[in-house]
């Protein structure tokens, strides 16, 4: 399945999933509202497509990429809060905070991003995988909030902090996307394509930061230019735009090396690169 396929199809069966949340009402509505209002399920996607080279299972593979799209959407919340990002459009909508005031959002957002624990407990894979790949959703967790903190408060601002922003707070979860399929595989690959997830990731955070000045608020659903005006610690902060594209480039077809023994997603990330160079 190529990306254009795969969300529709997943984002029917993310709303299956939240309708059938048994949960008190108002805070269903408020959980729901940022996860369907769009996104390009790229992490889901990933997970989906690997899983088809390790016998993880599509149940499996759909609940996991569920599960990290919701945590996704969860730090989206929180980072458009007036205390984080303070940005009002996200996904093309009112942010969160702005359509059902901050203290919905703020505890829609933690609902999010505790909730997928409990929805990758529910796997069906052998206990000793389960082992493995839950440790691994409590470090990539905690690395996205770690990678917000500093995000928020970079104290010396050099190209090391940069790095790991970009690892902790985007990286890490492309990481989990990466290795969990491969979580009742040998260790070793296991490990190998978590790095390799990390790497993709931080990729994509530095295409996220060439946006920021180069895409329009129709493009993004969110609002441009913001990175600059907050005075954030990005790639820009230390190449011109048109070195930094160069690079990116160069990452990427790199890492798209890589996955080659992965081939239908290998061809498939080539229109995956044009499609999150622009949005
Ligand atoms: C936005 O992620 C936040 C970053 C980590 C840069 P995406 O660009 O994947 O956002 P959606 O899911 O498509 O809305
Ligand atoms: C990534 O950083 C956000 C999270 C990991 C939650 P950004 O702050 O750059 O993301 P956008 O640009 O608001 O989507
Ligand atoms: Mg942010
Ligand atoms: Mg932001
Ligand atoms: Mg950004």
């Amino acid at each position: 399945m190529n990306l254009a396929e795969f969300t529709p199809f997943f984002n029917m069966n993310l709303r299956r999933f939240l309708d059938e949340l048994d949960l008190y009402e108002p805070l269903k509505e408020v959980v729901s509202y940022t996860p369907l209002a769009g996104g390009k399920r790229l992490r889901a996607y990933l997970v989906w497509e690997l899983s088809r080279f390790t016998g993880f299972g599509e149940e499996n593979a759909l609940k996991t990429g569920i599960a990290v799209e919701l945590f996704h959407s969860g730090s989206l919340i929180h980072d458009d809060l007036p205390a984080i990002d303070n940005d009002t459009i996200r996904r093309g909508l009112p942010s969160s905070h702005v359509k059902f005031g901050e203290c919905k959002a703020i505890l829609a957002g933690d609902f999010l991003m505790l909730y997928p624990s409990k929805l990758l407990s529910s796997l069906d894979i052998e206990s000793s995988s389960k082992l493995t790949l839950l440790k691994l959703w409590q470090e990539t967790s905690l690395e996205v909030v770690k990678g917000e903190f500093e995000d928020v408060f970079p104290e010396n601002k050099s190209r090391e902090q940069m790095e790991r922003i970009h690892g902790s707070k985007t990286g890490s979860l492309f990481g989990f996307c990466f290795a969990a399929p491969f979580a009742g595989r040998k260790e070793e690959k296991f490990v190998q394509m978590r790095q390799l997830g990390l790497r993709f990731g931080k990729l994509f955070q530095m295409m996220d930061d060439i946006k920021d000045v180069t895409s329009t608020e129709t493009e993004l659903g969110k609002t441009p230019g913001k990175d600059g005006k907050q005075d954030k610690l990005t790639i820009l902060s230390f190449e011109s735009l048109e070195e930094a594209q160069m690079k990116v480039k160069e990452i990427f077809l790199g890492l798209l090396e890589e996955i080659d023994e992965f081939s239908d997603l290998s061809r498939e990330m080539v229109n995956v690169y044009d499609l999150i160079a622009r949005r």
